[in-house]
């Protein structure tokens, strides 16, 4: 790969001094004609600017320029145009400075970085951060070669390393790798594990504090014992849950790029569910109304499927209003050509308080509730929508939510219609 060195100071404008030395010189010159009494003020005048044609003519010291230099200086962008159409093709931001730190090259990713047009400035008028540039200096004095890492707070926090070293030529290399992705990730699961383990110390903290209780002043009172061992029990079944939750997400998690093959009917599966969970309507005087529907097979796993409809129709219950309906339809959408056989539809729509706004983006996170003080007391472990969302994941599914504040909320679960099923009606 041709990589020629950048030019080194500027060409000097040389022709501009001669034409004002030139003038100095005939003023003297004709000065000197007209009177002998002006002749030693035209030689001060001509001297002095003489004096300044030869300031400005001489070289200046390759630091002087110092941050004029946001000014584009295109004549130092020599790199080949080979090796510039290679660098344009990677994908990671790079920099190419010459020996007196300006930029040469920058690629088309570095723009995320610098933002706009940095060929022929200095690193320092086109990179604001210390660090970076500190590090550049070292390498221009001679250093060795350094690892970065800087953080860029406007538009948005963004993480970053640079690699930056000294090339065999007189070139300095900057390399910038996004560790953006990588530290949400990192994040994420740190967040992930504290709320795992708040979740679990909570019912923990009860049983403990109930068993020294009843070692303790409690011993003899058979009244306290029942209704101690009973909080312990609803304790130990929200811990037994949060357990088979998390193993269930992991699994689900762990299978999601492995579609499932076989072939269920999705109404059978709900009026399954809805029958299921009739029991836990009672205490909320709700009922569960299903709307009259043929088969509508899709293409997906039975055990997860009645996961999926377990927690929507659940949460309609414990989150709709009191005496009130869920109502279950069922629909198929119009297939679009990528789609096949199209998509079958079930919508669960309660009529309960509904669902601030800016929370809807986030009910799939893990752990997430609008209310955690109300979901605890209804059992709930914010996990149930991420199963969901990850399950549809699975299913080449996805999940619509629409909610009015006050008057209630929709979930609409979207499957691909097996390939035998044929279209009859279409969701509004
Ligand atoms: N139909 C609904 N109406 C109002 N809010 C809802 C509804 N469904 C879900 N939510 C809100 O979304 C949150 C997350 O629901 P999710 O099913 O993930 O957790 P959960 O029901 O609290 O617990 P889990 O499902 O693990 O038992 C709930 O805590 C609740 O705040
Ligand atoms: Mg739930």
């Amino acid at each position: 790969m041709a990589i020629s060195e950048a030019g080194g100071a500027r060409p000097r404008p040389w022709r501009a001094y001669l034409v004002l030395c030139a003038v100095a010189f005939a003023a003297l010159i004709a000065v000197a004609l007209s009177g002998q009494a002006a002749l030693p003020v035209a030689a001060a005048g001509a001297a002095v600017i003489a004096a300044l044609a030869v300031y400005l003519a001489l070289p200046r010291r390759a630091g002087a320029a110092e941050d004029a230099s946001s000014e584009p200086v295109r004549e130092g962008a020599n790199l080949s145009a080979q090796a510039r159409d290679i660098f344009e093709h990677v994908d990671d931001p790079l920099l190419i400075l010459d020996a007196a730190g300006r930029v040469i090259f920058a690629n088309r990713a570095s723009k995320s970085v610098i933002g706009g047009e940095a060929e022929g400035k200095r690193i320092s008028g086109v990179l604001r951060t210390p660090e970076v540039l500190e590090a550049v200096e070292r390498i221009i004095a001679g250093g060795e070669a350094e690892n970065i890492a800087f953080t860029v707070l406007v538009p948005l926090r963004r993480h970053y390393e640079a690699y930056i070293a000294r090339t065999s030529g007189p070139l300095i290399v900057i390399r910038v790798r996004d560790l953006t992705a990588m530290r949400r990730a990192e994040e994420l699961r740190a967040d992930f594990v504290a709320n795992a383990s708040h979740e679990l110390r909570t019912p923990l903290a009860a049983v403990t504090g109930f068993i020294d209780t009843l070692r303790g002043h409690a011993k003899d009172d058979a009244q306290a014992r029942e209704r101690f061992l009973e909080i312990m029990s609803i304790e130990a079944g929200r811990m037994r849950r949060l357990i088979e939750d998390l193993l269930s997400l992991t699994r689900i998690e762990l299978n999601e790029h492995n579609p499932p093959a076989g072939e269920v009917d999705v109404v059978a599966i709900v009026h399954d569910v809805a029958a299921a969970l009739e029991s836990l309507a009672e205490p909320y005087g709700s009922r569960v109304v299903m709307a009259p529907h043929e088969p509508l097979r899709v293409t997906g796993e039975r055990d997860e499927l009645c996961q999926v409809f377990q927690n929507l129709i659940h949460n309609a219950i414990k989150y709709g209003r009191s005496g009130g309906e869920v109502r279950v339809r069922f629909g198929r959408a119009a297939p679009s050509k990528r789609e096949g056989a199209g998509q079958v539809f079930v919508t669960v729509a309660d009529n309960g308080e509904g669902i601030p706004r800016e929370a809807i983006p986030r009910l799939t996170e893990r752990f997430y509730r609008v209310d955690v003080k109300r979901s605890r007391e209804r059992g709930g472990t914010g996990l149930g929508l991420a199963i969901v969302k990850h399950i549809l994941n699975r299913h080449e599914g996805r999940l619509q939510i629409e909610s009015t504040p006050g008057e209630g909320s929709t979930f609409t679960v979207f499957l691909p219609a097996a390939p035998t099923a044929a279209p009859s009606e279409s969701h509004s």
